[in-house]
């Protein structure tokens, strides 16, 4: 949720500071501050609102300094408000923290009986003091902050810099993302790649219970039993041009542009079209395994709940496995039937979404076999699966999640074909077909953006409307809601997607001339095709207005729609990939012509670390 960026080195921290949160803004965007330590002092710098109110700040009065700690928040305890921002300081002690401690009321107010003031609303100004009560009775920062640590309930990402031991950073975690950024005469913690990558690719996952002190030349991590431990440094092949917008005006049109290269890069190296199967490195489930797998349970969030659903439609076709697919916040609370025989697979793009995460261990403590399908390397999925398969979509900085949908749904295609020949469902032959048909994805992603220019036409028609209504059967279905969510969550319209099938069990009433209706209807599949067109007709009858995605060879479905886009013909389990660009656009367009801050939409954050 929060980001998170800490510096010690040769050079004045507050400029990296200011850059890394930058790159971390898309984590939370309503305050931001920074606390720079110049050997002696610190001085702290805190600003309401976009991260621009902060950089002014510190231009008009830059804090000296070559060791510092920002922040960025996405606020859960208190308004967003100068007070409420990071970093918390007390008596000499500033912190940073990316979670929730439960018990903070509890703490307050045994602090408070003490003879501690607190000067905001949040949870967080708990850690600056308990870690300065500790050092007052005479304990070493590293202590300090263990100490504090043991009487916290909760999550927690949290860096500490402070007046009594001033050369110094101190980092600790569970259960939120932070990784150490390793380099010459400098050294860097953050809470996501991106905000490290000017600087240096050398990095260090911290592991829950991790505790690691920077000084500009070394990093020290202990574990949770406080013993000394070397945790290898990964190069991360990200470059920091990934992580910038490369003349797109968002980051949502630079990624949505991307996805060309994007399912390029989740294919490469994994087709084996000679020998009908996929390569995907680290495999490590037996054939045998494979055999007695009677359920893969799909554990997701939002897009990536999409992506699952349509997961679900491709496993089932190509291997016969059942698969169910769960949202991860009701999967941990409903005392799941889970057996050794199931496959539970996380799908996430950040691979740190809470829910997403204690479903997956959840799964895995009741004995399933546990895969993650996610796009960052070293994330906590990555580190509790069996297996990871990744997406190679690169840097996703745009809060609305566009091409890590695409590519989460190429890995579950190849996925699909993977199970299908290891249980013998798929012969050499038909996986043939079904590579070749992956093969040709990128092409037809690269087609389906042209379709960038009617989708703007129609976005300026309806960019007043109130509502909005997306209809698709089968793996259109997820495509449908798929659309809505990004509609939604970037243009602030109301919008609903429904199986087309379900459509006069309710949503009809809806109906009106006001009421724009986006029909996702590609020929393939064509059980889902012959049935779609009927509900563009009763669309029709009720003076709703039809927006027909379909093949561009669809002379019949582009007379009974208002306006259509088209998208290059493809085979069925394709087609949910391609139909999904257009959509993806019109959110954009709207957005972007509603006057919305489209990468950073209202009252979202990019990972939600959070219940
Ligand atoms: O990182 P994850 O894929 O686990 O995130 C899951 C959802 O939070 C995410 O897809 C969210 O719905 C996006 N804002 C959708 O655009």
């Amino acid at each position: 949720m929060c980001g998170i960026v800490g510096y010690i080195g040769d050079k004045q921290s507050a400029p990296v500071l200011v850059s890394g949160l930058r790159r971390l803004e898309y984590r939370g965007y309503d305050s931001a501050g920074l606390a720079v330590l110049d050997g002696k002092k610190l001085s702290v710098v805190r600003a309401t609102g976009k991260l621009k109110n902060l950089e002014g700040r510190v231009a008009t009065d830059p804090p000296q300094g070559k060791i510092g700690i920002g922040h960025t928040r996405w606020a859960t305890h208190g308004r967003p408000s100068d007070e409420n921002a990071h970093p918390h300081t007390y008596e000499g002690v500033a912190v940073v923290h990316n979670g929730i401690i439960e018990n903070h009321l509890v703490l307050k107010e045994q602090l408070k009986a003490k003879g501690h003031a607190f000067s905001s609303e949040t949870d967080s100004e708990v850690f600056a003091h308990l870690i300065a009560a500790e050092m007052k009775a005479g304990k070493r920062l590293v202590d300090a902050v263990r100490g504090a640590i043991r009487q916290v309930k909760g999550t927690y990402a949290l860096v500490v810099v402070t007046e009594h031991e001033a050369d110094r950073i101190v980092a600790t975690k569970d259960s939120q993302p932070m990784v150490l950024g390793l380099s010459q005469a400098q050294n860097f913690v953050a809470s996501d790649i991106p905000a490290l990558l000017e600087h240096t690719r050398d990095v260090v996952f911290m592991e829950d219970g991790d505790l690691a002190v920077l000084t500009p030349e070394k990093v020290e991590i202990f574990d949770a039993a406080n013993k000394a431990v070397t945790r290898a440094p990964r190069r991360i092949d990200w470059t920091p041009t990934m992580a910038e917008k490369g003349g797109h005006r968002h980051f949502m049109h630079k990624e949505i542009f991307e996805q060309p290269r994007a399912v390029a890069d989740t294919l490469r190296g994994r087709v084996l079209r000679s020998e009908g199967t996929v390569h995907f490195e680290g495999w490590n489930f037996t054939p045998e395994q494979v055999q007695a797998f009677t359920k893969v349970t799909i554990l997701a969030c939002g897009t990536s709940y999409h992506s699952g659903m349509a997961g679900k439609w491709m496993i089932e076709s190509l291997s016969r496995i059942p698969v169910e697919v769960e949202l991860a916040s009701e999967f941990r609370y409903r005392d799941p039937i889970v057996e050794k025989t199931h496959l539970a697979i996380a799908i996430s793009q950040s691979g740190e979404t809470l829910d997403t995460l204690a479903a997956m261990k959840e799964a895995k403590a009741r004995g399933a076999a546990t895969m993650t399908l996610c796009n960052v390397i070293g994330s906590a999925m990555t580190r509790e699966a069996d297996l990871t398969v990744l997406t190679n979509a690169g840097p996703e900085i745009g809060v609305a999640s566009t091409k890590a949908f695409t590519t989460q749904l190429i890995g579950l295609y190849l996925l699909g074909v993977k199970l299908g020949r290891l249980r013998n469902h798929l012969t050499v032959q038909q996986a043939q077909e079904h590579l070749t048909h992956i093969t040709e994805v990128p092409k037809l992603v690269e087609e389906a953006l042209h379709s960038e220019a009617a989708v703007k036409k129609i976005a300026r028609t309806y960019v007043n409307a109130q509502d909005f209504l997306f209809l698709g059967r089968g793996p259109m279905h997820s495509v449908a809601m798929e659309g809505a969510l990004k509609l939604k969550e970037v243009s602030y319209i109301h919008a609903e997607g429904y199986a087309g099938g379900e459509m006069k069990h309710g949503p009809i009433a809806l109906i009106d001339e006001k009421l724009p209706v986006v029909v996702v209807a590609p020929k393939e599949p064509k059980v889902s095709y012959e049935k779609i067109a009927g509900n563009i007709e009763e669309v029709r009858a009720r003076g709703g207005q039809v927006i027909a995605v379909i093949d561009a060879d669809d002379k019949h479905l582009t007379q009974l729609a208002d306006h259509v886009i088209t998208i290059p013909p493809s085979s069925a389990l394709i087609a949910p990939i391609i139909a999904t660009i257009p959509l993806q656009l019109l959110a954009y367009h709207v957005a972007e012509m509603r006057g919305n801050d489209v990468d950073q939409p209202r009252n979202l954050a990019k990972s939600v670390t959070v219940e």
